[in-house]
């Protein structure tokens, strides 16, 4: 049955919002409870319920393993029994790249459907391949599977990344654990997401140092364990969909159980528009009169602004009074397909390359849209949420890949906001 999500724009929003666990730190950490080694079970707690990681756990349990989910805590047990995940499941999700790392490690073999994830551009994984050649992963791509053999053991290296990527520096901290000696990762990513990973695989016993920082070490050893309950940490990006939610539609919202560090890149950029931040120790109060300046901001690695609010910001420059806004992604180069979307809906975008001029002062009427990836049409929904009249969107889908009950949350704020099942 096919979803669309329809909002009828223009309601200020007030209230609380209980932010969830992150999504890309739950499919790291669910990809390190595979590595555990004394049969012990490892617990994750406040993961949130959306389908990537219901996807995640199909993928574990299609290659042996027991998980289990209930009210935001998953358990993982048992051994593999195959080193197989199948190209349908891993072409779902991004966090499918995961076990190459994992298998390599703890098998010595893998065969790995190509990761999917968001349509972004190109998203190649040549790094992680390097990275895992040079620990000593026989590896090629064939028919859209990628291959490995471990000839004897993953071995003691020193990899630089040709660029910082997320997933090549989990993947190989995730190998790494089980290597003999110590990895060295140049170059690393030192998203929050990292810490998180580097933090579960210390609790089980891997000596894990500089998570964070752009040289990282991991030390392997034998006995990885299990027993433990671990709480992942907050959706920096939700967060920020909340937030800039608050900013374009005016009002007074509370985001709850956040990590304010993480958050830094988005609150500094909301003052520059004139949004009020009022900072806690693990919520902050956004207050906005929905009258925003325009800025300019560029989309970086952590600390910089996150590239997944790259959509969200670009509705909020649409929001602003008037004058130009110019926003450049320096991660993804082509992660601009809603911005036609937002053409439909009045918005006034020029797009060169990598840079968006965003005019502002213009008003958003609603419409009939679509996206194809998470933090597209989220960004669209925020868009709805500041138009005149009623909008329509596709690719509901694509919203329960990333946001817990992103409609019941909004509406808990006063927006009016429903998901409708389309009769074919
Ligand atoms: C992760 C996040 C995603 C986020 C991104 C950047 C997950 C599941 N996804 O994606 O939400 O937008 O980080 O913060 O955690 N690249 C290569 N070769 C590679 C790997 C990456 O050229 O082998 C390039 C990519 O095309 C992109 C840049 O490096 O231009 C960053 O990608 P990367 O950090 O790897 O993103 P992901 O880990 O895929």
């Amino acid at each position: 049955m096919r979803e669309i999500i329809s909002v009828r724009g223009g309601r200020r929003l007030t209230g609380t919002v209980d932010v969830d666990g992150s999504k890309n730190s739950a499919l790291a950490c669910l990809a390190a409870a595979c590595l555990v080694t004394d049969g012990g079970t490892v617990v994750l707690e406040n993961i949130p319920a959306i389908s990537d990681v219901a996807v995640m756990c199909d993928i574990i349990k299609s290659l042996g393993k027991d998980v289990s989910f209930s009210d935001g805590r998953i358990s993982v047990s048992g051994e593999f029994q195959s080193v197989d995940v199948p190209k349908a499941l891993a072409g779902k999700i991004r966090g499918s790249m995961y076990f190459l790392g994992v298998l390599a490690a703890t098998m010595g073999e893998l065969r790995c459907g190509f990761p999917g994830g968001d349509q972004i551009g190109e998203r190649p994984i040549d790094i992680h391949l390097a990275g895992l050649k040079k620990m000593g992963v026989d590896c090629e791509v064939c028919d859209g599977i990628v291959e490995g053999r471990v000839t004897d053991r993953l071995i003691e290296s020193r990899i630089y990344l040709r660029y910082p990527s997320v997933g090549a520096t989990c993947n190989l901290m995730l190998a790494a654990s089980r290597a003999q000696g110590r990895t060295i990762i140049e170059n690393a990513a030192r998203e929050p997401e990292i810490v998180d990973l580097g933090n579960l695989l210390s609790a089980m016993g891997v000596r894990v140092s500089g998570a964070g920082t752009d040289r990282i070490t991991v030390t392997g050893t034998d006995v990885v364990r299990g027993g433990i309950f671990y709480e992942i940490i907050a959706d920096r990006i939700e967060a920020g969909v909340f937030a800039i939610a608050t900013a374009i539609c005016g009002g007074k919202v509370r985001l709850h159980n956040i990590i304010l560090y993480h958050s830094f890149p988005l609150i500094s950029l909301l003052g520059e528009c004139g949004v009020r931040v009022e900072e806690d120790d693990n919520s902050i109060l956004i207050e906005s009169d929905g009258r925003l300046h325009p800025f300019k901001v560029e989309m970086m690695p952590f600390p910089g602004v996150a590239t997944d609010l790259q959509p969200a910001v670009a509705v909020m420059a649409s929001c602003t009074e008037g004058g130009l806004s110019t926003i450049v992604d320096l991660v993804f180069q082509n992660r601009f397909q809603y911005i036609e979307e937002l053409r439909h809906m009045g918005a006034r975008i020029e797009h060169m390359g990598n840079t968006l001029k965003i005019r502002g002062g213009v008003s958003l009427h609603g419409c009939r849209i679509a996206g194809n990836d998470i933090r597209a049409v989220s960004a669209l929904l925020l868009a709805g949420l500041a138009a005149e009249g009623v909008t329509e969107i596709e690719g509901v889908e694509h919203l329960r890949r990333g946001y817990p009950q992103i409609d019941a949350k909004l509406r808990e704020l006063g927006a009016d906001v429903e998901i409708r099942q389309l009769a074919e």
